[in-house]
């Protein structure tokens, strides 16, 4: 067996933020299920199989109060994202070019962990890799520390391990191996292989390998190991180590779910097993993904106790999202009674404000908590609300990333997310909002920049164009090189201010630095 035991290191993993691994989110997660959450007034964190590295990047810049570990045992993703933490110098992560293995057996002086996450792990690596996770988690998670743990879900994966398996087929030996994978896929397509007919979540899959980027289709499907879980397994496995199921870290998932049928709900009433009932509502919405959160110690939080975490739980309305009747949850749409819904979306876009408030409100008299918890989680599940546990962590780590960041992204490495203090993580940014702002950030006022320093500009988003090897599309349709300067200008001119007070608004930018506040 290699260092990679069965892991596919041909290309380097896609970058990528996920805020389900930020502590902020994961107490709010917690607290918001009725689950006693660690304290972040100082805590310890660990990231297992961090990839580019961006997530531990970005929740070190964004928790000054934190002790950050972090580990891949590649080394390409060790040098990318050390160069990057030093130019930011954060100080506050330590990055290991180790295995789980190394760390399970104690082969590097660690500290206990209020945290561990692992995103994008263990559906991809061997039963003996998952049992070195397991045996970190036991060793190293303190009482009361928190697990955040994604893999893709038996349920619905299941008519896609036949396709796997024939990826694996076609990918052979050798180089090429996504194209010659996906192109025997592709011919059993065309030649009306009857599994895809069957199976139209397998077919499905086929039909989206173009839209995706091919270093995340290695990643994903040319391993050895590619397995999806049930549920109830993973609980079995985290409860050898000492850890209860807390709930989820997506809130479309959080059970009561929104999307229940009546009778779906008065069947899942009547199971007593929470573990039984949480594989359950896998079938009802067909899951092919779970986000699971879990705790060594789960201690349960009565009304009283409840009120006392929301007065940590900050809530704010996405002002890019607005109000829709219906919304999608996972495979459901859902018609909202307005009755609750809307006074709740006005309020939260009116100013932010706590959990503990919103109980309070007016509007709100009359429901219980738990009912209002519901309406909240509908909402922040369809992005119209913001939430982050605890005060803002003082910006300046946030913004020397940031500033990294951005000069990275002129140069053609584009992150795809910056640091966001009030978030307590990180937010997607375009390719080409990351370049305007690039250009903007370094502005005494990027407001007043707009008009007054409009060519500098343009020129300066032009030559990032060019050195990163990118067109300007409007439309859906590539914008000819002689036109490029004069599109520039318009998209600065026309959503140049809407850009700054987004940013100002996830705290991207300094609130201070410009007239727009
Ligand atoms: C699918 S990627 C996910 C990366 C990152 N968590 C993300 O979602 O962007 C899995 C990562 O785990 C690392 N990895 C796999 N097996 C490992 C092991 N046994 N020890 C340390 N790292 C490992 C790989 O190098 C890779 O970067």
């Amino acid at each position: 067996m290699t260092w990679t035991a069965g892991y596919n290191n041909s290309v380097a993993y896609t970058t990528g933020y996920y805020h389900e691994q930020s502590p902020t989110f994961l107490n709010a997660c917690l607290a918001m299920q009725r689950v006693s959450p660690p304290s972040l007034e100082k805590f310890t964190y660990c990231e297992l199989g961090f990839g580019q590295g961006l997530t531990s990047l970005i929740l070190a810049a964004t928790h000054p109060n934190g002790n950050f570990y972090a580990c891949d045992f590649n080394p390409l993703h060790v040098l990318g994202a050390t160069s990057i933490r030093d130019e930011a110098r954060l100080s506050n992560l330590t990055l290991l070019e180790n295995s789980f293995g190394d760390l399970a057996e104690g082969k590097v002086e660690l500290p206990l962990f209020d945290y561990i996450t692992l995103h994008g792990i263990i559906s991809w690596i061997s039963d003996e890799t998952r049992a070195q996770i397991m045996r970190f988690l036991t060793r190293y998670l303190k009482p009361g520390g928190v697990v955040q743990v994604s893999y893709n879900a038996m349920v619905g994966c299941a008519q896609v391990l036949p396709l796997q398996r024939l990826l694996m087929l076609g990918a052979g030996e050798g180089g090429d191996a996504w194209k010659k994978a996906s192109e025997l896929a592709r011919k059993m397509v065309n030649l009306e292989a009857l599994h895809f007919k069957r199976n139209p979540d397998s077919l499905g899959r086929v039909e989206g390998f173009g839209n995706l980027d091919e270093r995340y289709l290695v990643h994903e499907y040319l391993h050895e190991k590619w397995t999806p879980f049930y549920f109830a397994d993973i609980a079995r496995e985290m409860a050898e180590a000492k850890l209860s199921f807390a709930g989820s870290a997506r809130f479309a998932h959080m059970s009561p779910v929104a999307w229940l049928a009546d009778e779906q709900r008065q069947m899942l009433e009547a199971v007593t097993d929470p573990i039984e009932a949480e594989e359950l509502r896998d079938y009802f919405a067909n899951r092919g993904f779970r986000s699971d959160i879990f705790v060594r110690g789960k201690a349960p939080l009565s009304d009283l106790r409840l009120r006392e975490q929301a007065g940590h739980i900050h809530l704010w309305g996405n002002s890019a999202v607005p109000y829709k009747t219906a919304v999608t949850l996972e495979h459901a749409t859902l018609t909202r009674s307005d009755a609750f819904h809307k006074p709740l979306f006005d309020l939260l876009h009116g100013a932010e404000m706590t959990l503990a408030q919103v109980f309070d409100a007016p509007e709100f008299a009359g429901l219980t908590p738990d009912a209002i918890l519901k309406l909240l989680r509908v909402s922040i599940a369809v992005g119209e609300t913001m939430v982050r546990y605890g005060a803002v962590q003082p910006r300046e780590t946030a913004d020397r990333l940031n500033a990294v960041l951005l000069a990275r992204a002129e140069q053609g490495e584009a992150s795809g997310a910056l640091a966001s203090p009030r978030l307590g993580g990180g937010a997607g940014i375009s390719a080409l909002d990351g370049m305007m702002l690039a250009a903007l950030h370094t502005k005494a006022d990027p407001v007043k920049a707009l008009a007054r320093d409009i060519d500098e500009l343009v020129a300066r988003v032009s030559r990032s164009l060019v050195a990163t090897g990118l067109r300007l599309q409007v439309g859906g349709a590539e914008v000819p090189p002689e036109e490029t300067t004069m599109r520039l200008r318009h998209i600065f001119e026309d959503s140049g201010k809407k850009l700054i007070a987004h940013s100002i608004e996830l705290g991207f930018l300094n609130a201070q630095k410009t007239s727009a506040r």
